[in-house]
Parts: C-alpha cells; sequence; structure tokens
C-alpha cells in the first residue's frame, strides 16, 4: 500500500513502495497487449490533467491509463482555461475537485507546485514533472524498463549523460535507483553538472566515454533548450561532438547495454539517429512502459490495495 494521499517524487518513497508500483505495472502491461484494453477496476473514479507546460507522452499515456481502468478522465487546456483569467492554482485545484475529481495529475515549471496542490485539495495528486525538481512517474517507467530488461535494479551500473541540472528525470531516477543499490554515474558539460550533486549518492565522470565504460545502462536526457541560460551550453554541434551518444560510445559499454532516453529527443544532438535505432534502445518501449506504470499509479490511488489480478 502506498503511504501517503499523494504521489510527489521519488524521493520520499520507499523501496517497498516503488516495487509495489512496479510489480503492479507489470499486471497492468499484459491489459495494454490486449485486442481490449479496458478492464472496470476505476469505473467511477476521476481523473483530470492539469499541465502548465508542455507534453506529449506524459499527458496522454495518462489519459489513456485512466480510460483503460474505466475513470473518467478530461484534460484541461491550461491556455484556454480560467489560468488565462489569473486563476490562482489553489483556486483551480479546488475547482477541480469540487467537481469530484478523484486524481489530478499536474506539471508545472515551478518547482514544488504540485506540493502546494496536493496540501491545499482532498483529492489525491501525481507530479507529471515540477520545474527542475522531480518527473517521478518518469523515473518509474525507466526503473520498470530497466528491471523487466535486467530483471534486478540492485548493482545495475547506470551512466545518465547530459543536462543534469536541468533534469527532473536525472533527479527522480538517481533518488530512485539509488535505494536499490544501483551504481549511478553521470557526465555532462561542467556548467550543467550541478554544485555538491556527489552527495546524492552518484559519481560524476569528466567525459562520456569514461562514464559508460561496462555500464548495464545508458539514459541519455533531453538537451532542454527552454530552461538554459546564456553561457551554459556550448553550440549544439559542440554538444554533439562532445556529448552525443553514438554507436561508439555505445560500444564502450556492455554488450546488451540499455540505450534509454525520456523524449522527445533532439535527434543528432544528444543521441544521433543510428543509435536510436539500435538493438537495444528500448526509448519506443519505454513510451509503452509508461502507460503500464502509469495505470499502476491510478490503480492504487484510487482504492487497489495490492498486486491483484486485474480483471
Ligand atoms: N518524457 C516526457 O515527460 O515527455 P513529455 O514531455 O512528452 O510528457
Amino acid at each position: 500500500m502506498l503511504r501517503n494521499k499523494d504521489l510527489l517524487g521519488l524521493r520520499e518513497m520507499t523501496a517497498d513502495e516503488i516495487n509495489l508500483i512496479l510489480d503492479t505495472a507489470a499486471s497492468m502491461k499484459e491489459i495494454i497487449r490486449r485486442d481490449i484494453k479496458k478492464v472496470p477496476t476505476l469505473r467511477g473514479k476521476s481523473m483530470v490533467t492539469l499541465f502548465y507546460e508542455p507534453s506529449t507522452r506524459t499527458r496522454t499515456s495518462f489519459e489513456l491509463a485512466g480510460k483503460y481502468l474505466s475513470a473518467d478522465t478530461t484534460s484541461i487546456a491550461v491556455a484556454t482555461s480560467s489560468v488565462a483569467k489569473g486563476e490562482s492554482l489553489i483556486d483551480t485545484g479546488r475547482t477541480i475537485e469540487a467537481m469530484g475529481t478523484d486524481v489530478i495529475v499536474i506539471r508545472h515549471s515551478a518547482a514544488g507546485a504540485p506540493h502546494l496542490l496536493a496540501r491545499n485539495v482532498k483529492s489525491r495528486v501525481v507530479n507529471a514533472g515540477d520545474g527542475m525538481h522531480e518527473h517521478p512517474t518518469q523515473g518509474l517507467l525507466d526503473m520498470f524498463t530497466m528491471r523487466e530488461k535486467k530483471g534486478d535494479l540492485a548493482n545495475l551500473k547506470v551512466a545518465i549523460i547530459g543536462d543534469i541540472m536541468h533534469s527532473r528525470v536525472a533527479r527522480s531516477n538517481i533518488w530512485g535507483l539509488i535505494k536499490f543499490g544501483a551504481e549511478i554515474r553521470i557526465a555532462g558539460p561542467s556548467t550543467l553538472i550541478p554544485a555538491e550533486v556527489e552527495k546524492m549518492g552518484v559519481r560524476v565522470f569528466n567525459s562520456v566515454e569514461e562514464a559508460v565504460k561496462g555500464v548495464d545502462v545508458i539514459n541519455v536526457l533531453r538537451v532542454q533548450k527552454e530552461r538554459q541560460k546564456k553561457g551554459l551550453l556550448p553550440s549544439m554541434d559542440e554538444y554533439a561532438r562532445l556529448y552525443g551518444l553514438n554507436k561508439k560510445r555505445v560500444a564502450l559499454a556492455k554488450p546488451d547495454a540499455l540505450i534509454m532516453h525520456p523524449g522527445p529527443m533532439n535527434r543528432g544532438i544528444e543521441i544521433d539517429a543510428e543509435t536510436y535505432g539500435m538493438s537495444q534502445s528500448v526509448i519506443d518501449e519505454q513510451v509503452t512502459n509508461g502507460v503500464a506504470v502509469r495505470m499502476a499509479i491510478l490503480y492504487l490511488l484510487m482504492g487497489g490495495r495490492s498486486n491483484e489480478a486485474v480483471n
């Protein structure tokens, strides 16, 4: 059982809670492989997605996850909602809650916005990405993918490459994987490596080549052009040359090392097309697993108490 009303970050979750979600997601993945992807499990429950930042994968997969479990789902288009008239986050959340919503899934550019909302509504709140802080459901789907392919998260060597500073995906991966005893290596431009990041329990490497040597997983981050300040990033050509993932760099990892990317990709910058297409690339499967993991989260938050069969 999940201890908290809300799912806000992997930092505060226990390994048991994470395992519960990943085990439940394995059952959910079986449902999305069916011809008829629909079970009545969450009939009568409701979910609203409230995204203040763009999204394709996270918002769509939450909506499909809810629909596959028979919950009623709706999506607020923030730009054309009363947010545009100046309505505050708390008032927006209370309005959604007053309509009988069981779960609000929120993405916001401000770190801590989901936590503020969670303190002010009785509805359950799921963090779908808050600023540079956490993206817990991405972290969980990444861990699900690693566990599914590698069998166990303990002792995995995982290299996270790129713009660590602005990456909520990196933070959620680190907070989650560390709890299972994985070794986390990071590499990227020194301007995009946060100060004292070693205190999170990771090892910092000066080059991608050193970081990926002998690893089980290479997780490449998107260059977040929208969050960059001037001078932090070399030119895109230089970034691709020094930090972009290509076949030559992949060859330094274990032969069966997974290639992962949370999406959306800047092809030719952090990863080239050839590497995306390699047999060990699980980038498309991460998207599929995102639906299964979000089904598990909705199920567990809206009444599911254990990894019981979902019919
Ligand atoms: N990985 C991820 O969060 O993608 P979206 O921005 O498309 O949701």
